[in-house]
């Protein structure tokens, strides 16, 4: 049973106090997320619709007393992980062979710094319900934390454009991912009971209703790793900006189908595949989104299936579980209340999303259950997830 946000809460201050012995003075939350459609877009200046999910990431933090010398002292404990860190933001930037949840926090606090932030001297306990490594962006919930946290103790205004680009700026920069900004964008700004349709160029969205009565969004763990640190995700940015060199656009957003067959096809097979997928996922963001405002829940299942057809063949950040589990879905179908499946997030392991009839949600966990069990030993909990609001304030 994932622990609610009054639970978070009592743990997070639970666990402050018996470290110590203090009542927090700030506590704050920041949600992971699911994006629907729309998947490596984002750094194309392209579409994506992901939502927040009631899954998050909690911080009880308070002034901390132990100040060496008036530098800035930080000093905070991951519950999730079971270690601390502590750091001042004037020192070295943290290195990137650190422990990622640490840089992270180290990376976002050093970020507002250097925007001329200063953020007073912390210590706090992170709690979070959202799992690691799963492509559920953990670290952007935790970024948005921080830095809610910091904003929060600090009085700092700031616009949520601005909290999810530092954020980002500080993945790039702390944590080595060359990410776009759609993972922080949702944790800042998403809404209860509706995705972002998220224009990732002029970084603005719209919300469209996800109606919960009728249809529900589960997740199923392949339960292998995603390595977005790691080279493939920096390949196929390089990848997609080479393409844009050889079209002579902007960005893949500015592309189109027929001049990528004219310019790339004959050129360079893999980077025509590449743009292809782009060009045609922002097409199946724009239809998604449409059938999802109309109920039309199996043309939307239809273009969930047909993304992560893309993502496989054209993208090829797919892998074999992630295919499986997709399998899965299509073996379930419609007539078992299924409509549509896909990865989600970076890809190489981690998530599928199904979209399903919410009534049948126990009899398709099931199956998914036993048949992913039969055919790769490993024992999946497949759960439902609700569009959940963005990342704020509970305590100040
Ligand atoms: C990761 C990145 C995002 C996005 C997705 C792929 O989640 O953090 O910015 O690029 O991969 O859509």
């Amino acid at each position: 049973m994932v622990a609610s946000m009054n639970k978070l809460v009592s743990i997070a201050c639970d666990c402050f106090w018996e470290r110590y012995q203090d009542r927090p003075e700030f506590v704050v939350a920041a949600p992971g997320r699911v994006n629907l459609i729309g998947e490596h877009t984002d750094y194309n200046n392209g579409w994506a619709l992901p939502m927040a999910i009631d899954r998050y990431t909690v911080i009880a933090a308070g002034a901390n007393p132990s100040v060496v010398d008036g530098v800035s002292e930080f000093e905070f404990f991951s519950e999730q992980m079971q270690a601390s860190t502590s750091f001042t933001t004037q020192h070295p930037p943290p290195n990137l062979t650190a422990a990622a949840w640490s840089a992270y926090v180290q990376g976002v606090l050093t970020v507002l710094d250097g925007a001329g932030i200063t953020t007073p001297p912390l210590r706090g306990v992170i709690v979070s319900s959202v799992p690691s490594g799963a492509g559920l962006s953990s670290s952007a919930a935790l970024e948005v934390s921080i830095a809610k946290l910091a904003l929060t103790a600090s009085k700092t205004p700031a616009t949520d454009v601005q909290i999810a680009q530092w954020c980002q700026t500080a993945e790039h920069q702390y944590a080595g991912v060359p990410c776009g900004v759609m993972d922080q964008i949702c944790s800042v700004s998403g809404v209860a009971d509706h995705c972002l349709l998220l224009d990732c160029k002029t970084v603005t969205w719209q919300t469209i209703p996800i109606d919960s009565e009728q249809v529900a969004i589960l997740v199923v763990d392949s339960l292998t790793k995603h390595s977005l640190a790691a080279t493939e995700y920096a390949l196929r940015r390089r990848e997609c900006q080479r393409a844009c060199e050889v079209l002579q656009v902007e960005s893949l957003r500015d592309a189109t189908l027929e001049q990528i067959e004219k310019n790339l096809r004959t050129i360079n097979l893999r980077l025509f595949a590449r743009a292809r997928h782009v060009v045609t996922e922002n097409a199946r963001v724009h239809e998604t989104a449409r059938h999802l405002s109309e109920k039309n829940w199996g043309e939307a299942g239809r273009l969930m299936y047909a993304s992560h057809q893309s993502l496989c063949n054209d993208y090829e950040v797919s892998c074999r579980e992630l295919d499986q589990l997709v399998e899965i879905a299509q073996s379930i179908g419609v007539s078992g209340g299924l409509w549509g499946a896909r990865m989600t997030g970076g890809g190489f392991g981690g998530c599928i999303i199904a979209l399903i009839d919410a009534i049948r949600a126990k009899e398709i966990c099931e199956q998914f259950a036993s048949k992913y069990k039969n055919q790769t030993g490993r024992q999946t909990e497949p759960f439902i997830v609700r569009p959940a609001q963005g990342a704020f304030v509970v305590r100040s």
